[in-house]
């Protein structure tokens, strides 16, 4: 074995140590619990269709979390589900959308709905040859530590690479970036990559971990790539460019050479096979998020609540403001749990200061402006 493999070798070693402890808490859907128990045992025959999940009650299940991208959702659970049950057709997915849209929400969800092992990989961590940052072999050492040392299983795993338009090669980005994305090649490739025999530390033999089954999601929002495709639209409609607000053909989808353009390198840009992009926000999904969604940062408080036997009282008209301020921020969702933590600061101090001394919580409109205006009684 190399110098570099046993180095490898003993940082995966310590890694495992650290997440064992933390993956016990880890929470599961019912059917995918189910799913896992009826694994155990099976690693040696393991098959992944049998395993997953009927594909219209996975898309249910994500709907109750996920607002407002009901046709995103779709093409995601496609996506992988395609890559699942018809082998021959590679699945590397890139999915572009604006920050707090829900691109990192919907995947964590999925992933966790599906009984697949999955590791959601920050590309800004990478680097070239990993001299300062960590090298890309590791996101194989993170998934087969996911999939509880099952290499079979690890190799029909998902990585999402979150961040990668932080790798164009653009003079304003990290130029370093692009030579990134070229060594990640080698696991879209679908080629087998060399690894140290994880599961007995004394081998000196390395293994091949096939990556040609691996599901590869990029994630990026993608900032100014929105302007490249305008002035492709412009200029493909009057033949040269202008600076015409025509958003008729708006609808356009994005294409590769966009991101040619963008300063994605074009071996990169080549190898991904669905490109799916996320809708903005508007005032109406933000409300239907703190309305009903799984997520709703409200509903997690109101529901806390109601466990210490308080009841919630607003006027509907509040969660309007909520999103009227979000809104104003350009972050999507992101800002929601930001406004109902403050609404909320005094209210959590006064019910933990005085433990089943109150039945009621009343909050008036104002609150989100000055958080001491509520009632308790
Ligand atoms: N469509 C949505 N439906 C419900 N909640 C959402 C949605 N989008 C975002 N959220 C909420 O906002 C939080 C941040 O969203 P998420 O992490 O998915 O953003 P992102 O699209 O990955 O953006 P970024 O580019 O900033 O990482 C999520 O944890 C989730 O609670
Ligand atoms: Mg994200």
């Amino acid at each position: 074995m190399t110098r570099k493999n046993d180095e490898k070798r003993k940082f995966y070693m310590a890694k495992k140590g650290q997440r064992t402890k933390k993956k016990t808490n880890s929470k599961k859907t019912n059917y995918s619990n189910r799913l896992e128990n009826e694994n155990l045992g099976n690693e040696k025959n393991y098959n992944v269709v049998k395993s997953v999940p009927d594909i219209k009650l996975v898309e249910k299940d994500i709907l109750q979390y996920i607002v407002g991208q009901d046709t995103q959702v779709k093409q995601i659970i496609t996506a992988i589900y395609r890559a699942i049950h018809f082998k021959s057709i590679k699945a590397n997915v890139l999915i572009i959308g604006n920050s707090g849209t829900g691109k990192t929400a919907t995947i964590k969800q999925l992933a966790k709905s599906l009984n697949i092992p999955y590791t959601i990989e920050d590309a800004t961590k990478y680097t070239k040859e990993g001299y300062y940052g960590a090298d890309v072999e590791e996101m194989i050492y993170n998934l087969i530590d996911n999939a509880n040392n099952n290499i079979k299983r690890a190799q029909n795993g998902i990585i999402v690479i979150d961040e990668i338009d932080k790798k164009a090669g653009h003079a304003e980005h990290d130029v370093s970036g692009t030579e990134v994305l070229k060594s990640l090649l080698k696991i879209i490739e679908g080629t087998k990559i060399k690894i140290p025999n994880m599961m007995d530390i004394f081998s000196e033999e390395a293994i091949d971990f096939d990556t040609s089954n691996l599901i590869i999601i990029f994630l990026g929002a993608f900032d100014g790539l929105e302007k490249i495709r305008q002035k492709r639209l412009n200029k493909n409609q009057l033949g040269f460019a202008t600076s015409s607000n025509d958003t008729s053909s708006k609808k356009s989808r994005f294409l590769k050479k966009d991101l040619v353009e963008y300063g994605m390198p074009e071996e990169f840009v080549g190898r991904i096979d669905t490109i799916i992009e996320m809708n903005k926000l508007s005032k109406k999904d933000l409300i239907n998020i703190l309305k009903r969604s799984k997520l709703s940062p409200f509903r997690k408080y109101q529901n806390e609540l109601s466990q210490k036997g308080i009841k919630l009282e607003y006027n509907m008209q509040l969660f309007e403001k909520i999103a009227e301020e979000s809104l104003s921020l350009d972050t999507g969702a992101r800002e929601l749990s930001n406004t109902v933590n403050y609404i909320f600061e005094n209210i959590v101090y006064e019910v933990i200061a005085n433990p089943r001394k109150y039945r009621t919580c009343k909050l008036n409109l104002d609150i989100i402006e000055d958080n001491t205006k509520f009632e308790l009684f």
